[in-house]
């Protein structure tokens, strides 16, 4: 039996925690959270201290109040293991379970997720938690899912104490098949005088005087991840165990700059993929951010429906400056996650907290109470995701593929590369944003993916690959696909070893093109190219080996060297952009390389209205969403229907979408 959330239409509701307030206040909450329209909530995520007073006794009283209440009212319950914020006397009784920072100073508790994730007494007390609230609840009528933990690795990514070096040997030991040997060969450790003689001699790549060694650090990002994997499949397990027929999920942070796991070996362990998204108070488009993050936890999802788990009705509490959102934000950004593909909007939190670290943090039910502008817009929403109910279970369509991995994310960000100004996310946005200005639908992929459902697969950044990668995404390019790689990819092997014979080592070949000298540019100088436009970040002295030069530079120390190439490979074709052209260039560039990919946007809008598209059955439905200020049409197919206001749109007659609106389109197939 599959395990699917069984919540009908799209979820809607925020993490719920009751705790904070007295009892009286709960009769309150239903009864708004059912004007609201709300079905579900996530409940139980920061209790851990309540439920369990002290080490193997329990108190579930409130806990069971609390469910039955929901259930009553017809709300369903997400129900979480507590287990990211465990109790004070937990750590007066196991102090060791605390996590030490890569200067060696150890972290107290006093917050949340201050622990150490290889911590035996952590995981035992993390998994008699779990075990017991999982059979206390398997049958219970209101909980539909398991929130396993709150967000893995937000605080705790990484802990160099002894036992995290302990946990980190028997997974290197695991890795290179007990062979000392291949370890050394494979960091590399012939340099500075780091080969090692005995596993012990093994430690975290903790502060220490110089440059530590690169494939050390890049299998301490691997371990860290699995370390933190294997906690969630161990609770995974036990609930699974408890309830075999209840999904499970934990809510992951694709993007804001989080880079503590690796998600595609994450996903699968789920039976629904969850994400948390929040705004960047200073990103001028936050809309894109909401578009890429979509793309990602779709594509991580393996394409199926996916919730949002958390995001903010207003502004957040943990920026520098916390900005509110402006008229229409909410839904905009609210029915922008629906329109890429999940099928349950959630916040944090549902009452806004009146003491503790997050009391500004924005809510659903807001310190003013109801008479406030979030809160009609929340009730708003509601109703808004109450008309989308059929669109549930529809997935995304598309034809162009952007690599994204981890491994060389990771890579890439080491110390000591040629620029410290190149960064995996800001490429990646970089190269999406212009197919985002026009409408064109992009999933993410791995570099070993299937790519046989594309006709374009773009490659912004991949400092590092494996073979398997190359092989896949070169066989993609000469079997008849189109092939686009940014500048430094394809440099080192998994080992971080860089791959000789000149740049970009493992797709040389397939680009027709050989650099024998890296030049990245200094912040703020820029090169001219003889497209007319500018290039910035970084150069190459790139030889033509087969390609053809689209554009070289016209000033510069490499002034006649080619910026941009391209080669027949194959039967398909390959681009090497070995700079960052400036937007507008890029945004033609990548525009030429998608028509020749036989790519079309999933509609042609006016300038600032956002397409997309999710498949059903037996219709589409178009997210019509515009960021702009002025009204605007868009065509749509025959016997359409918008489905917020429930109105026929004649044949002929385009759907209308008001500046700061979004339309959403059935039509009929
Ligand atoms: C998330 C977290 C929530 C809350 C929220 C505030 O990272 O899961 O518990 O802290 O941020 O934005």
């Amino acid at each position: 039996m599959s395990r699917t959330l069984k919540v009908p239409g799209i979820a809607y509701g925020g993490d719920y925690n009751p705790e904070q307030w007295p009892e009286e206040v709960w009769a309150e909450d239903v009864r708004l959270m059912r004007e609201a329209g709300v079905n579900m909530v996530s409940v139980n995520i920061f209790a851990w201290a309540l439920l369990e007073p002290s080490e193997g006794t329990y108190d579930f009283s409130r806990l069971d109040r609390i469910l039955a209440l929901l259930h009553e009212n017809g709300i369903a319950a997400d129900l979480a293991t507590p287990t990211a914020a465990p109790p004070a006397w937990f750590f007066r009784a196991h102090p060791e379970a605390l996590p030490v920072d890569k200067d060696g100073r150890t972290l107290s508790y006093g917050s949340r997720q201050t622990f150490c994730p290889s911590s035996p007494a952590y995981r035992e007390a993390a998994l008699r938690i779990a075990r017991v609230l999982g059979e206390r609840y398997a049958d219970h009528p209101a909980v539909v899912m398991w929130h396993v933990h709150n967000e893995y690795g937000c605080h705790n990514g990484e802990c160099y104490c002894d036992t995290s070096a302990a946990a980190f040997r028997v997974w290197l030991r695991k890795k290179y098949g007990d062979d000392l040997a291949a370890l050394n060969d494979a960091w590399g450790t012939t340099f500075w005088s780091q080969w090692y003689y005995d596993w012990d001699e093994i430690i975290p790549p903790r502060a220490t005087g110089a440059v530590p060694n690169p494939t050390h650090q890049l299998d301490w990002r691997r371990f860290c991840s699995d370390e933190l994997l294997s906690l969630l499949k161990a609770e995974r397990e036990v609930l699974l165990e408890a309830a075999p027929d209840t999904p499970a999920t934990t809510n992951f942070m694709v993007m804001y700059n989080f880079d503590k796991l690796d998600y595609w070996r994450w996903a699968p362990e789920l039976d629904v993929v969850s994400n948390d998204h929040y705004l960047q108070s200073t990103d001028p488009e936050s809309e894109i951010d909401i578009a890429l993050s979509g793309d990602l936890v779709r594509s991580l999802a393996g394409g199926a429906p996916w919730l949002l788990m958390e995001h903010s009705t207003g502004a957040v509490n943990w920026q520098p400056v916390n900005r509110a959102k402006t008229a229409g934000e909410l839904r905009r950004n609210a029915l922008a996650h629906v329109a890429r593909g999940a099928d349950g909007i959630a916040y944090f939190q549902w009452r806004a907290a009146k003491a503790g670290a997050e009391q500004w943090h924005s809510a659903m039910l807001p310190h003013a109470g109801t008479d406030s502008q979030i809160w009609r817009d929340v009730v708003a929403l509601g109703a808004d995701l109450g008309s989308l109910a059929e669109v549930r279970g529809s997935r995304g369509v598309a034809e162009v593929a952007v690599v994204w991995d981890w491994n060389a994310w990771w890579a890439l960000e080491l110390p000591s590369q040629p620029s410290a100004e190149v960064r995996f996310q800001g490429l990646i946005r970089t190269w999406y944003e212009p197919l985002w200005r026009s409408g064109v639908a992009v999933d993410f992929v791995r570099p070993d993916a299937d790519l046989s459902a594309y006709k374009l697969v773009l490659a912004p950044s991949l400092y590092l690959v494996d073979e398997a990668g190359k092989a896949n995404l070169t066989d993609f390019a000469s079997g008849g696909g189109v092939l686009a790689v940014g500048f430094h990819s394809g440099a080192v092997d998994e080992n971080c070893h860089i791959r000789l014979g000149g740049y970009p080592g493992a797709f040389r070949e397939a680009l027709g093109v050989r650099t024998d000298e890296l030049f990245p540019l200094l912040p703020g100088d820029a090169v001219e190219l003889s497209d007319g436009g500018t290039a910035t970040l970084w150069s190459e002295r790139v030889a033509l080996a087969g390609a053809e030069a689209v554009t070289s530079y016209t000033s510069g120390p490499l002034t006649g060297t080619p910026a941009v190439t391209r080669h027949t490979y194959g039967s398909g074709t390959t681009w090497y952009v070995a700079t960052l052209p400036d937007p507008t260039t890029l945004a033609s560039l990548l525009s030429r390389i998608r028509e020749e990919a036989g790519v079309e946007p999933v509609r042609t809008t006016p300038e600032g209205v956002e397409a997309v598209l999710r498949r059903g059955p037996d219709a589409d439905y178009l997210f019509l969403i515009n960021h702009g200020e002025e009204d605007a049409d868009v065509e749509v197919a025959p016997r359409a229907v918008e489905l917020l206001t429930g109105e026929k749109i004649e044949d002929g007659v385009p759907a209308r979408v008001a500046a700061g609106g979004v339309a959403v389109v059935r039509e009929p197939r």
